[in-house]
């Protein structure tokens, strides 16, 4: 008997599911995306609290959490920057964390360091959920990719599904092969050669029995691509400015190369875009970025309402 039961459970990292969990989860998220159709809100966590603590910049992980929880009718608390909370003081995440813990009942966060979810699950009583810890994990932005490729292609099974983009710290892309290993995909790596995906996460992947491919070349792996998965090069995790002036623009996709290559792929990308993506492809029907983003309140309900067990 396999068990689904997430009451409790911290999300940490996309290695920690099994393929029927991953189900469950996009099951419950789609659940949840019928749910709002009909009405605007939910009303299954009066009285709970979310605590949002980003101590890194987001746009949609952080809006999306705050707003997965109203939806479910529940409270928000939280931060939006370190600069504004105690850690600005000198406080540790550890003291921060176990504070907040007296608060809420489930806290989101994001942190700059790799393995700072960890931590902050080892002092937290509330399940934590990895919003982004450094250039380590992303597994609710990995559900919610998943969740858009199962809506936008049907299945996730037979995918060819390409990475491109600065694969050597993009956390999106480290929790998304953890869950696409699991199904019946091929996977193509665009990166340049400095941006490569670990070489520890392709030995894994290949040894897991996944068939993995490495290129630099876009436009060749376009041409196999069922879904094209653009990344941004991580500027903030460069030590060196000039290497990540060198690097960037190493990737542009266009409306004129998905035309002639590939009129049928479906185009993803985790957001922000800086210059991967130019804005004549946002018109194209494969253009699924932004519907992901709105994936995004569906997945984060459902692990929310998982995890402190609303549902
Ligand atoms: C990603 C992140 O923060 O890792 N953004 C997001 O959560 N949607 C991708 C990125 O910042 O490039």
């Amino acid at each position: 008997m396999v068990d689904l039961d997430f009451k409790g459970k911290d999300i940490l990292s996309g290695a920690q599911f099994s393929r029927v969990e991953i189900e469950h989860v996009m099951d419950v998220a789609e659940e949840m995306r019928q749910r709002l159709e009909k009405q605007r809100a939910l009303d299954i966590m009066r009285g709970y609290v979310l605590g949002a603590l980003f101590f890194e910049p987001s746009t949609r992980t952080r809006l999306s959490f705050e707003t997965a929880m109203l939806r479910l009718g529940g409270g928000v608390t939280g931060f939006a920057s370190a600069g504004v909370s105690s850690s600005a003081k000198g406080e540790s995440l550890a003291d921060t964390i176990h504070t907040v813990d007296q608060y809420v009942d489930v806290i989101a966060m994001r942190h700059p360091q790799i393995g700072s979810a960890r931590i902050a699950a080892d002092v937290a009583e509330a399940p934590v959920i990895n919003g982004g810890d450094g250039a380590g994990q992303h597994p609710t932005q990995a559900l919610l990719d998943l969740f858009t490729i199962r809506s936008e292609r049907g299945a996730v099974d037979g995918n060819t599904i390409v990475l491109c983009g600065d694969l050597k710290y993009g956390r999106t892309v480290h929790a998304g092969v953890e869950l696409y290993k699991h199904y019946d995909c091929r996977l193509i790596f665009v990166a340049p050669d400095s941006l490569r995906m670990p070489a520890e996460i392709v030995a894994r992947l290949r040894e897991f029995g996944v068939p993995v491919e490495e290129t630099t070349d876009l436009e060749s792996a376009l041409a196999e691509a069922t879904v094209l998965y653009m990344t941004r090069i991580q500027k903030e995790r460069f030590d060196d400015p000039a290497e990540y002036a060198r690097l960037k623009g190493s990737y542009v996709l266009t409306r004129a190369m998905v035309e002639r290559i590939n009129p049928d792929v479906t185009i993803m990308h985790p957001l922000p875009r800086v210059d991967e993506i130019t804005p004549d492809v946002d018109a194209l029907p494969g253009a699924a970025y932004f519907r992901q983003a709105r994936n995004g309140i569906y997945t984060r309900m459902a692990l929310i309402a998982l995890v402190t067990g609303a549902v």
